[in-house]
């Protein structure tokens, strides 16, 4: 049995590039430590890199999460409430989806929405899963939480919504800040909807160091070229080889921290943010924060934000983990 597949790929046009210069212009002229924000890594020579760091023997996070999928896909599906229509929140490229969607396939036609800031990643969704029996595709261009209130307002009676957060991603946010995203998931969601969330877990830091300063240099590449979207989006004038790629663990924290290091005093021009940056030598500007959990306090988080959690399940050879939330 096979339905629709349309090839449609919704994209935004709220988001102005003058939104973002904003939010550049914002970050570098704080008082303390200047940051970036990481979403901002991702542009289509970022979306590459990122995919090839998933290779790195490293690199432990994607394949732990692929594998947890491949694993129990069947098994966290018999858990949902059917009929279930699908929306992911930052779907990449989609690979470690597809053992979701397949699982779902063999019970219901499955109508799946990857949600994704990037137009490429959206495409090589589509080349990956576009074509899966009874598995229909609408990618939206948009913001996380402007895509799922689209995909909401999209759903017939008696559907419930399943929303995958299979990244990582959380750990991009401050562990607050997680939980207020996870609440907001939670106030577009109905009662007996779900959440499946994916969260890299706490490691000796050696490992994680390794992951995120890989000595092939492709973290260096993806984090400098933070550097080179910003030039290309607002003309700005940045040097990339004054800048050197950084990794600290805070363990207080218990995040990895990303910075480019300035190595001289410098001073750059971004005229579309209209701003000038001044930097000394050896200051650094932030540019991703990945928090690390644990499997209770991922349990904890999801249910101050509305869920109960229907299951959880670790990866061993790298500590990684799937949680099921049922919202209640
Ligand atoms: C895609 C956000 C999960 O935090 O590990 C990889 C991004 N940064 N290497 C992560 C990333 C540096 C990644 N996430």
């Amino acid at each position: 049995m096979a339905t629709a597949r349309p090839k449609l790929i919704e994209s935004v046009s709220g988001t102005s590039s003058i939104d973002f210069a904003a939010e550049v212009r914002r970050g570098l002229s704080k008082p303390g430590q200047k940051e970036l924000p990481s979403s901002f890594l991702y542009d289509e020579v970022g979306s590459a890199l990122f995919e090839v760091i998933c290779l790195l023997p490293e690199y432990g996070l994607s394949r732990a999460g692929a594998r947890l999928l491949q694993l129990h896909a069947e098994e966290i599906t018999e858990r949902l409430p059917l009929p279930v229509i699908v929306a992911e929140l930052g779907s990449g490229s989609g690979t470690k989806t597809r053992w979701i969607l397949e699982a779902l396939a063999k019970r219901q036609p499955v109508k799946y929405f990857p949600i994704d800031i990037s137009r490429t990643a959206l495409s090589r969704c589509w080349q990956e899963l576009g074509h899966l029996d009874s598995v229909s595709l609408v990618g939206f261009e948009r913001a996380y939480l402007d895509g799922l209130l689209e995909v909401a307002a999209r759903r017939e009676s008696g559907e419930r919504l399943l929303v995958l957060f299979l990244g990582s991603t959380i750990g991009n946010f401050d562990r607050p800040a997680g939980e207020t995203f996870l609440r907001q998931v939670r106030e577009i969601l109905l009662p007996g909807d779900a959440l499946l969330l994916a969260a890299d877990l706490e490691k000796p830091w050696p490992q994680l160091l390794a992951a995120y300063d890989d000595p092939t240099g492709v973290t260096a590449a993806f984090n400098l070229n933070i550097l080179g979207h910003i030039n290309r989006s607002f003309g700005a004038d940045f040097d990339l080889s004054k800048f050197a790629h950084s990794v600290r663990y805070d363990e207080k924290q218990r995040r990895i921290e990303m910075h480019l290091r300035s190595l001289v005093d410098q001073q750059v021009k971004i005229p579309a943010a209209d701003f000038v940056l001044r930097l000394h030598k050896g200051e650094t500007i932030w540019t991703e924060s990945s928090h690390k959990y644990t499997c209770p306090e991922v349990v904890t988080m999801g249910e101050r934000a509305g869920f109960s959690c229907n299951g959880q399940w670790a990866d061993h050879e790298w500590p990684f983990s799937q949680s099921l939330f049922l919202a209640t």
